[in-house]
Formats: C-alpha cells, sequence, structure tokens
C-alpha cells in the first residue's frame, strides 16, 4: 500500500470547452509522482501540481531511452459517475513493459492505488460530450545520474490527465492506408511488445511519410521477411476475409492491444470466427483483388475503433468496403463504446467505478 501524500494546487484552470479538446493538448491541474530506488523501492508517491519536471542532464531516459507508458481512459457515463475500462489489464502490460526495458516494477495493488487515488481526485475533469473521456496517461523512466549503460536503479513513475475528443481527425470516418514496406515498428526479440517510447519514435519516419502522401498512417510488416501483417498505426489490426475475422498472432512484435482482446472476445461470443494467425501481404493483397476482403479496421484505446476506407500497396490504391465503415466495424465500435460510456449494460464486468 502506496502513502501517498496530496498537494493542491492554488489556481485550478478553468474546464474546457469540449470542441477545442483534440487529442493529448490540454492537461489536468494535478499529476501523480512517486520515486524508485535499488536501496528504498517505491517511495516519495505524491499528487502535486501539475508541473514541469527537473531532470539530471545524464538521467538515463534523455540518453537511452528507458521509458514505458500506458494509456486508458476514464469515462463520463450518462448518470454521470466516472468509469475506468480494465484497468487492471493496462497496470498488468506496463508491468510486462517495465520487465522488457529493465525499469522496476510496482505491485499491482499499489498502481491500482495511485491510478484510482489520482482519477478520483481529477474525475471533474472528465467530459460529457458524446465522444469525450479523459485520457489517462501513465509513464515511467530511467533516472540513474550517470552515463554507464545498465539496467535502472533510479526510476520516476508519473500519471498525466488529459480531457480528450477524437483521436483521429476522420472520427469514426474511415482512412486511408499505406502498406509500409521499408520501415519496421519492431522485431521478434525487440521491445514491440513493450509499450516503449523508443517505438514510437522509430515509427515516426513511416508515418511521416504516409502523411505527405495523404495516408493516416501505415500498415506494418514484419521485420524480418517484411511479409507478415503486424500493426496499423499504433493500433492492432483487424479484417473480414470471406467471413472469418482475422488479426495478427502475437509473436513478439506486436503490441498486445487490450481493445484487441476485448474485440475478440465481444466477437468470439458473438460466434464469429476469429482467427489470430499469420496474415501475409501475399494473402492479402489477392483477398484486395478479388473482393474477399470485406472490412478491415484498426483498434485501441485512443481511436477504440478505427475503419480503414482505403489500402495502397506499392502505388495502387484498393479501396475497402467501398471506402465504408463495415458492419462488423460498426458493431464493434457500438459495443465498446457502449459498454465504456455505460450506455450499454457491462455483462464481461470490464468496467470498472470511480468513488465519488
Ligand atoms: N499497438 C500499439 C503500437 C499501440 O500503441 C496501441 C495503443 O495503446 C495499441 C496497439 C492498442 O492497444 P490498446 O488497445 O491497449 O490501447
Ligand atoms: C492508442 O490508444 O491506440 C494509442 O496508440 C495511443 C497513442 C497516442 C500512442
Amino acid at each position: 500500500m502506496l502513502n501517498i501524500s496530496i498537494t493542491k494546487c492554488d489556481a485550478p484552470k478553468a474546464k474546457p470547452d469540449p470542441s477545442t479538446l483534440g487529442f493529448g493538448k490540454i492537461f489536468t491541474d494535478h499529476m501523480f509522482m512517486a520515486d524508485y530506488s535499488h536501496e528504498m523501492g517505491w517511495h516519495n508517491a505524491r499528487i502535486v501540481p501539475f508541473a514541469n519536471i527537473s531532470l539530471h542532464p545524464a538521467s538515463t531516459v534523455l540518453h537511452y531511452g528507458s521509458e514505458i507508458f500506458e494509456g486508458l481512459k476514464a469515462y463520463r457515463r450518462a448518470d454521470g459517475k466516472v468509469q475506468l475500462f480494465r484497468p487492471l489489464e493496462n497496470i498488468r502490460r506496463m508491468n510486462n513493459s517495465a520487465e522488457r526495458l529493465c525499469l522496476p516494477q510496482m505491485p499491482e495493488e499499489d498502481m491500482l492505488q495511485a491510478l484510482l487515488t489520482f482519477v478520483e481526485m481529477e474525475q471533474d475533469w472528465t467530459p460529457s460530450a458524446p465522444g469525450t473521456s479523459l485520457y489517462l496517461r501513465p509513464f515511467l523512466f530511467g533516472n540513474d545520474e550517470t552515463l554507464g549503460v545498465h539496467a535502472v536503479h533510479n526510476a520516476t513513475f508519473v500519471i498525466i490527465a488529459s480531457p480528450v475528443g477524437s483521436y483521429y481527425k476522420e472520427g469514426i470516418n474511415p482512412v486511408r492506408i499505406m502498406i509500409e514496406d521499408e520501415d519496421v515498428r519492431a522485431v521478434r526479440g525487440g521491445t514491440g511488445y513493450a509499450k516503449c517510447g523508443g517505438n514510437y519514435a522509430a515509427s515516426n519516419r513511416a508515418g511521416e511519410r504516409a502523411a505527405q502522401k495523404g495516408y493516416s498512417q501505415v500498415l506494418w510488416l514484419d521485420g524480418v521477411e517484411r511479409k507478415y501483417i503486424e500493426e496499423v498505426g499504433a493500433m492492432n489490426v483487424m479484417f473480414k476475409i470471406n467471413g472469418e475475422i482475422v488479426t495478427p498472432a502475437l509473436t513478439g512484435s506486436i503490441l498486445p492491444g487490450i481493445t484487441r482482446k476485448s474485440c475478440i472476445e465481444v466477437l468470439k461470443g458473438e460466434g464469429y470466427k476469429v482467427s489470430e494467425r499469420l496474415l501475409s501481404i501475399g494473402e492479402l493483397s489477392e483477398a484486395l483483388e478479388n473482393g474477399t476482403l470485406e472490412e478491415a479496421w484498426g483498434c485501441g484505446t485512443a481511436a477504440v475503433v478505427s475503419p480503414i476506407g482505403e489500402l495502397c500497396y506499392k502505388g495502387v490504391q484498393y479501396p475497402v468496403n467501398g471506402g465504408k465503415i463495415g458492419t462488423v466495424t460498426q458493431h464493434l465500435y457500438d459495443t465498446l463504446t457502449g459498454i465504456q460510456w455505460g450506455k450499454i449494460e457491462d455483462t464481461y464486468g470490464w468496467t470498472y467505478p470511480i468513488e465519488k
């Protein structure tokens, strides 16, 4: 159990107009912080006014990228209460990421306590306009004040929160995606299954090139053979091919998404054939050409479900489902957002209420 001290800010900010939210531009009044050292373990847990963080110029994170993060949301229900969606899944993934990056893990119950104490305090920042939520960003970084390369001995854990609208400017409208056959996001044996900052830095060049050509994001291929589909942008990806729902198997270079897991559970529960398997670019191209690719979508916390309306491979553009959102994609969006915003009954036990 953490002993969390609380220092309230002197001048709370005005809550933003929901139409100005965007994604991750506005932050709440406070943040959670805790320090770790080899000698003391986790200590100095505190909620303090939101402010810049001061770092030693030799701090590990600035040189060797020892950083991991999570992303989850607090949702305002129609009855005014605030709830989280599967927070223990994020906590477990955060510890798996920490293990991969040689950063300290935090006991699950302590991380949950930190998250709940912080969200309880900031819950008034959870917007209520349709499609809006309070995005929670826990992150953890190595903070040794030395240039030696080794496992981290000192670290800082922080949680910040940002009221958000939709992630893509397109919202739930289909996006155009370019298949990337040069850069790769991650490799098996590397850090693809961990949510570490370096994976995103490595992704940016391809994302920028795609944007210059008018695409929202790239579809990643595996790093060894550039043959198997992995993810789309910073989301997991799913396809409906000839009636079968196919999503790439978690081979180590793919982030095990909580939205992905939830989509699979919903679809399997409704009797769909869902396969987590290898899907080659050859099989996908064939399905694009012979019209058996019925739907494609990305899934992740930020956008929930994002339909893919066009795939471009080696300069050839293929519309998917006539550029429109498909019925399975729409159904998943409605089901997940319905549960998240408390509009439909949560028969799965995924929601986690916050005390008022
Ligand atoms: N893949 C990557 C690379 C991501 O950054 C995310 C976002 O968190 C996801 C997939 C989707 O994961 P989740 O559904 O847990 O948000
Ligand atoms: C997601 O939630 O789907 C994300 O990928 C978050 C992103 C801002 C890193």
